[in-house]
């Protein structure tokens, strides 16, 4: 029988303590917007749902309109409606919901006036009052970027920020953070006048998906990967994020930001750093974003030359027409905004040395798909040399981060028969086969770890300013120069044919985009 001495228990009940959120106040910035209803409140729920939260739990609502807590919870409750309908469905769980909905309160509020953060410190004294004392707060700030700054700014000055035993203070910081190296650092210096770095909290949302975090431990829970991932085993990565959607709603934002702002130095960033970082000693939130900085510190400087920038045109989109991007609302006629980017990055570290990255993604392509594929060096085709075979099917691990979540792997098989021929076959694994899915926004990981302080899955200020350093002399070479071509691929394409000569001129090709994702190069 095993034992377990008084001293390893205690351990491990404070471990587990540590996992087990304490009673918190939830502030939230931007209460009436998009951000809040499609994504906090669902996360919140599900969290409820899952049994996630404190007893002593209470939500704040801070914006600048005018209504009732009455009004808010009903405006959330049918939003809720809505989504569950549009889902699976599902009717949502009145009981969850309602546990959620009698712990929010409303407040009207001014993003840059004291008054309004003193008003909030007396509401969030209430609610210390009511936590049996305790005064965590975590503030989530779900407004447009240009509020990041100020909003910490009034807490602080309002005494909002100051942390003791028993009264934690984070703050969640959205996306976009910073538009180019030198606002980021400008942000990070400002919020840092205010807050320690260990009370930021900087979302990366693509850090919230599953696979995201799967991607560490595929790679260094199991033993056969690790000694491969390397220049000498891999020939090249592919970092895939394609989308079918267009701009939708949101032209005015994107025309000030492109695809290589919106997507590149922050989310594909992620899954390169996931890919590509050492193993760090352990999961501890600073090991792991030490890692993940060192790589993006190592990217080479990217050449113009490496680069493909493109616009989608009018197209066709799973069937449906759709406009070309020029034509969309609040875009200009004239615009040189690119929907579309691919890159070939360099990484100047031992691992690495000579293996390229190509990354890539846009907007209204061919098929949804967000996947890595690390494609290894090709086996000797010495011993082919008097069969039919021409070629040897390269080996692909491809793992799929959505919707389709798994991986597989394609590598050759003798084809029945008397001769020697060859064909390229998968192994798969689907999530959905072995797991049940967990019901989930993809934030619910994020506003948990927040909870219980762990920052692992959040960016560190020197990691999103290494990222943006990476990026910044090719967002400099594109402002000086803008392109002459677009459009230059059509809505429901896999994108400019210039994307396919940067890999041609590499002698490769990029993995096809689409749908079902298995890679077998069946030869015939
Ligand atoms: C957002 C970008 O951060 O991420 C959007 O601003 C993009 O343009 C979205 O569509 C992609 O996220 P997901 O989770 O839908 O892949």
């Amino acid at each position: 029988m095993t034992t377990i001495t008084a001293d390893a228990a205690a351990t491990v009940a404070r471990c587990l303590a540590a996992r087990q959120p304490s009673p918190a106040t939830m502030t939230i910035f931007g209460a009436g917007g998009d951000l809040t209803k499609r994504l906090i409140m669902p996360a919140l729920y599900n969290l409820v749902r899952a049994n996630r939260l404190p007893d002593e739990f209470a939500i704040i609502g801070f914006d600048h309109n005018d209504q009732t807590t009455d009004a808010w919870r009903q405006n959330l409750t049918e939003t809720m409606h809505t989504f569950a309908r549009a889902g699976k469905g599902e009717a949502i769980d009145e009981q969850a919901w309602s546990w959620l909905v009698g712990r929010m309160q409303y407040m009207r509020g001014d993003f840059t006036q004291p008054d309004s953060f003193s008003q909030l410190g007396k509401l969030l004294a209430e609610q210390q009052k009511r936590q049996n004392g305790t005064a965590n707060v975590l503030f989530y700030l779900a407004v447009a970027d240009r509020f990041f700054a100020p909003v910490i700014e009034q807490l602080g000055r309002a005494g909002l920020t100051r942390q003791s035993e028993g009264a934690w203070r984070r703050v969640i910081v959205e996306k976009p953070f910073g538009h180019d190296f030198a606002s980021a650092e400008a942000l990070n210096a400002r919020i840092l006048k205010v807050l320690s770095e260990d009370q930021v909290y900087r979302i990366d949302h693509f850090l919230g998906k599953e696979t995201v975090q799967n991607i560490l431990v595929l790679r260094f829970a199991n033993g056969i990967f690790e000694p491969l991932w390397n220049r000498d085993h891999v020939d090249h990565i592919q970092i895939t994020a394609a989308e079918t959607v267009g701009v939708e709603t949101r032209g005015r934002f994107y025309e000030q930001t492109g695809a290589l702002r919106d997507m590149v130095p922050n989310h594909l960033f992620q899954l390169l750093a996931m890919i590509g970082m050492e193993p760090p000693i352990s999961f501890d939130a600073d090991a792991v974003r030490a890692k993940k900085t060192e790589l993006f510190q190592a990217v080479h400087p990217i050449s113009p030359d490496d680069a493909v920038r493109g616009q989608y045109g009018a197209g066709v989109i799973l069937g449906q027409k759709v406009r070309g991007y020029r034509q969309e609302p609040n875009v200009a006629p004239e615009s040189t905004t690119e929907t579309y980017v691919a890159l070939k990055l360099g990484i100047d570290n031992w691992r690495w040395a000579g293996v390229p990255f190509y990354l890539r993604t846009g907007k209204h392509l061919s098929a949804r798909t967000t996947e890595i594929a690390v494609q290894f060096r090709q086996a000797p085709y010495a011993l082919f040399r008097e069969t039919p075979v021409e070629r040897l099917p390269a080996n692909i691990l491809t793992l799929r981060i959505q919707p389709d979540e798994g991986l597989s792997f394609s590598f050759s098989a003798k084809r029945p028969g008397p001769e020697i021929e060859i064909d390229g076959v998968d192994m798969d694994f689907a999530y959905r086969d072995y797991f049940a899915p967990l019901a989930s926004v993809g934030y619910e990981t994020l506003i948990y770890d927040c909870m219980i302080g762990d920052a692992t899955l959040f960016q560190r200020a020197d990691t999103v300013e290494a990222a943006w350093c990476a990026v910044q002399g090719l967002l400099d070479a594109w402002a000086r120069t803008p392109p002459t071509d677009f459009p230059n691929y059509a809505a429901g394409s896999a994108g400019p044919e210039a994307a396919d000569h940067l890999l041609a001129r590499d002698k490769r090709a990029w993995l096809p985009i689409k749908a079902d994702h298995t890679h077998g190069q069946h030869s015939g």
